[in-house]
């Protein structure tokens, strides 16, 4: 083979291995990051901890503590209490009001209504964004 010919070779060998080592991984992606995950942190986490363990940075500052809400399901004989959580969620004001600090959660509650019906057949008026931090909630329990 004339040098030229060589040099091409070589060429399209090296770009073949650039384009394997580029293709993507067959190994499990980590979890998707999810939009209900980001309210959580913008809205709760300083209470909550960004890992909802109840070790959020203001959770010094209420004397009664945090509540970790990674064990709702456990805390319910092992079901998620979708009504009681989705509640709580829609009426976060009201539900937290005797708790100091708490943030404005205006843009979480401004969206379009939505009709949630829960497991127990209980239909509630909430919101899309509600819902996500729910079933964020829902994702990471014990
Ligand atoms: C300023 C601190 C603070 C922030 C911010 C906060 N929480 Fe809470 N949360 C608390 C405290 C304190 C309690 C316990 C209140 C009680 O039992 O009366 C609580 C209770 C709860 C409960 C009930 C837990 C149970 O075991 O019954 C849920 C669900 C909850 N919060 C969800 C949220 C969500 C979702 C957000 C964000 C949208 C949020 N909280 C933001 C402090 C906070």
């Amino acid at each position: 083979m004339p040098p030229r010919n060589n040099v091409r070779t070589g060429t399209l060998l090296m770009l073949s291995v650039v384009l394997v080592a580029c293709a993507p991984k067959p190994e499990p992606e980590p979890m998707p990051e999810t939009t209900g995950a980001a309210s959580f942190r913008t809205y709760c986490a300083v209470c909550h901890g960004s890992g909802a363990d109840g070790a959020g940075q203001l959770s010094v500052f209420v004397p009664t503590g945090v509540p970790d809400l990674r064990g709702l399901s456990s805390g319910n004989g092992g079901t998620f209490p979708d009504t009681y959580v989705v509640e709580v969620v829609t009426r976060i004001s009201d539900f937290h009001a005797g708790v100091v600090a708490m943030p404005d959660f205006g843009p979480l509650l401004d969206g379009e209504p939505v009709v949630y019906t829960a497991s127990d057949g209980t239909r509630i008026e909430t919101n899309g964004a509600v819902l996500e931090i729910v079933d964020y909630l829902r994702l990471i329990q014990n």
